[in-house]
C-alpha cells in the first residue's frame, strides 16, 4: 500500500519524503489555506521540488491539486484543470464527485490529464470514476467516522467492486485520522492512504517499544561489553 502525505506545506512534504519515503502528496483548498501562501505559489513550489528531487512524472510521485471549488459545470472544470495540469506532469487534478465532476474527469482522462475524483462518501459514488478511468478516487474516511459511520465495510465494498470488474483506478483512502484507520484500509486492500505527517508518526509509536528500549538500555549499561 502506498502512503501519500495530505498537506500543502513544503517543509512537511520534504520531511515526510526524507523520513518515511512517502509515495505522493494530496492537497485540497483547506491545506493550501493552512500553508499561508497563495494557491499559485504553492503549486509552483511543489512543481519545482519534484524537479529538484528528480521525481518528475505522474507515475513517480503524484501530487493532487484541487480545482476551484466554486466551479459547477464540466466545461469550466476542464478549463481550470488544464491550466493547473500544465504546471507539472506530476499533478493529478482533483475534481469533486458530482455529475459535472464525473463528466469533467472523464473528458480530461481521455485527453491524458490525470484526475483524482474527490469528496466520495458512498459506495455508489465510487463506481463511476472507475468506469471512466480516473487515475484516483478518494473516499473520505475521517469525515464519515466523525459522523458516527464505521468505514470498514465501506472500504471493503469498494475494493470488492473494483477487483470484481478489474477497474484500474487507485483507491486513495483520504482524511485518515489515526493508525487504526490505516490498518483497516490496508486489510481491505485499498491502494493508498493519505494522511497528516503526525498520523504516520503515531503509527510508529507503541509503549512496549519504549519499555523494551528502557529494558535493553538498563541491560546494556549493566553488561561488560569488552
Ligand atoms: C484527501 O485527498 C483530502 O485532501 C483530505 O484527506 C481531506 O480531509 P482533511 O483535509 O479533512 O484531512
Amino acid at each position: 500500500m502506498k502512503y501519500f502525505l495530505d498537506s500543502a506545506k513544503i517543509e512537511e512534504i520534504k520531511e515526510a519524503y526524507n523520513t518515511f519515503g512517502i509515495d505522493g502528496v494530496t492537497t485540497n483548498p483547506r491545506h493550501i489555506q493552512l500553508s499561508g501562501k497563495p494557491f499559485l505559489t504553492v503549486v509552483k513550489e511543489l512543481a519545482d521540488w519534484v524537479k529538484e528531487e528528480g521525481l518528475e512524472g505522474i507515475d513517480r510521485f503524484p501530487i493532487s491539486v484541487e480545482i476551484n471549488p466554486h466551479l459547477d459545470n464540466a466545461e469550466d472544470m476542464i478549463t481550470e484543470a488544464k491550466k493547473i495540469a500544465a504546471i507539472s506532469e506530476n499533478f493529478a487534478i482533483k475534481i469533486p464527485s458530482t455529475a459535472a465532476g464525473i463528466e469533467a474527469s472523464r473528458k480530461l482522462e481521455k485527453e491524458g490529464i490525470r484526475t483524482n475524483v474527490t469528496l466520495v462518501f458512498s459506495t455508489a459514488q465510487a463506481i463511476l470514476p472507475a468506469k471512466n478511468n480516473a487515475l484516483f478516487m478518494s473516499p473520505f474516511i475521517g469525515w464519515k467516522e466523525a459522523n458516527g459511520e464505521d468505514c470498514k465495510k465501506y472500504i471493503e465494498d469498494i475494493v470488492t467492486i473494483y477487483n470484481k470488474f478489474g477497474y484500474k483506478t487507485e483507491i486513495i483512502c483520504a482524511a485518515i485520522r489515526n493508525p487504526k484507520q490505516i490498518v483497516e484500509c490496508a486489510v481491505a486492500g485499498a491502494h493508498i492512504v493519505t494522511t497528516a505527517l503526525d498520523v504516520y508518526k503515531d503509527a510508529m509509536k507503541h509503549p512496549f517499544t519504549n519499555q523494551g528500549l528502557d529494558t535493553f538500555i538498563a541491560a546494556w549499561d549493566n553488561t561488560i561489553t569488552e
